[in-house]
């Protein structure tokens, strides 16, 4: 869902490329077109030859003023530079494993692949494929190049493919593109520059022995979103990271650790010198009380006994030693019941500024369900993406310093 439509969107009246490729997903291309329309975005569509297999022209051109561009041989004049040298905002979606190699590769033999290399405006790509196609390390090599030009690329999440299998590869939902790309033209305003701030995200491994952890389901994506946002909105982030398998984010410092004490250690070493710390990780409660130096063997023992010791409790420290109202401290209560109860427990105890209360499904999902506590009182948010949710927390932590700024 995108909370700003019409005309007080960051898309209204933006020159938008919509360049559609040869996947299943392309029928939603159509659904993305309408969307960046009631945005208010001036949108044009180019597609090729294979696209045109799963989707007709006519499907776009009967919303556009302008005739879809399929050919670069079409008509005289330079159709294959035209659209890229009008766009301001260029989508690819779906881009299928083919036509990212060749924008990889710069092999323009396509009218999209030759207005993506005739662009002169920022470049969004939503891969759609199925699993094993968006994991080959040839498709991972070409996707990182195209993020190493600074082309935004939009994720594709798990789910169910077109062939009825469970994977990553599906093209995010049209919703989502068009929520990123206006964040990203929101994200201009920089509203958040002069502040820096410090985010963690991910699990931790508590060892137990040389190859055995005590760790949870945490993917590190609500942290990522926060660290990719807080930077996009001009502020300087420092990440410190669990073992997650993602990317570190471009432009983020990022730290990375294992264990609590680890993460620990990582925060204390910079929490006094930022404006807001906000605790995405899931810090594990617990942690071998003695950690094996050699593999326990399984031998023919009955049970093992494992003893836990509890680990800190990072943020009600930093809240407990936090001198005045600097940082602001921004906490999770992921619980599976009584949500509000002991979300607000958790407010008071940890003397904390924001507490955002989600349930135990928005673990490793792509959206989130949040209820935000502060001192003013609870704020239902709803479900939203993790993206979404992200900006409304720096909304809110925003909110929160220029309060303190007004003070000072
Ligand atoms: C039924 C069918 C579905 C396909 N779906 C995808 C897909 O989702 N993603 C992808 O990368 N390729 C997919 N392909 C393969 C592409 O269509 C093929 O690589 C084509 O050359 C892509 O051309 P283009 O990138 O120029 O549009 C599919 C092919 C068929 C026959």
């Amino acid at each position: 869902m995108t909370r700003d439509s019409g005309l007080t969107s960051a898309l209204c009246g933006r020159r938008v490329a919509l360049l559609v490729t040869g996947s299943i997903a392309a029928y939603k291309a159509v659904v993305l077109m309408r969307l960046l329309m009631k945005e208010g975005a001036r949108v044009r569509v180019a597609m090729t030859k294979e696209a045109s297999r799963f989707v007709g022209e006519a499907a776009f051109s009967a919303f556009l003023n302008e005739p879809v561009l399929t050919d670069m041989w079409s008509r005289a004049g330079e159709p294959h530079i035209e659209l890229g040298e009008w766009a301001e905002v260029m989508v690819v979606a779906p881009a299928t494993a083919t036509t990212i190699a060749k924008m990889a590769s710069g092999v323009g033999d396509n009218v999209v692949v030759a207005s993506f290399l005739a662009a002169s405006g920022v470049v969004f790509v939503a891969p759609a494929m199925h699993h094993r196609m968006w994991l080959h390390p040839a498709t991972q090599r070409n996707v990182r190049r195209l993020k190493s030009w600074g082309i935004h690329v939009i994720e594709p999440v798990e789910g169910e493919l077109a062939n009825g299998q469970r994977g990553i590869g599906r093209m995010a939902e049209p919703e989502a593109i068009v929520a990123r790309l206006v964040s990203h033209f929101r994200g201009q305003k920089r509203d958040l520059a002069g502040y820096r701030v410090l985010v963690s995200a991910g699990p931790t491994e508590e060892p137990i022995d040389p190859v055995r952890v005590l760790t949870n389901r945490s993917s590190g994506k609500m942290g990522w979103m926060l660290a990719e946002r807080a930077r996009e909105r001009g502020a300087e982030v420092i990440l410190v990271a669990g073992p997650v398998a993602l990317r570190p984010p471009e432009g983020v410092r990022c730290i990375e650790v294992r264990s609590a004490l680890e993460m620990e250690n990582a925060i204390r070493a910079h929490w006094q010198s930022v404006d807001a710390v906000v605790m995405a990780a899931a810090v594990s409660d617990w942690r071998p009380s003695q950690v094996h130096s050699s593999k326990i063997k399984r031998g023919d023992r009955e049970c093992l006994v494992l003893e836990l010791v509890p680990n800190p409790d990072i943020l009600a420290g930093l809240g407990k030693e936090r001198q005045g109202a600097r940082p602001v401290l921004v906490g999770f209560a992921l619980e599976s019941e009584n949500l509000v109860e002991h979300a607000l427990d958790k407010l008071e105890r940890k003397k904390v500024d924001l507490i955002v209360a989600n349930p135990t499904s928005a673990l490793g999902g792509d959206e989130n369900e949040a209820i935000f506590l502060t001192r003013e009182g609870a704020k239902e948010i709803g479900r939203l993406s993790k993206g979404e949710l992200a900006d409304r927390i720096w909304d809110e932590v925003r909110r929160l310093l220029k309060s303190l700024r007004n003070r000072d």
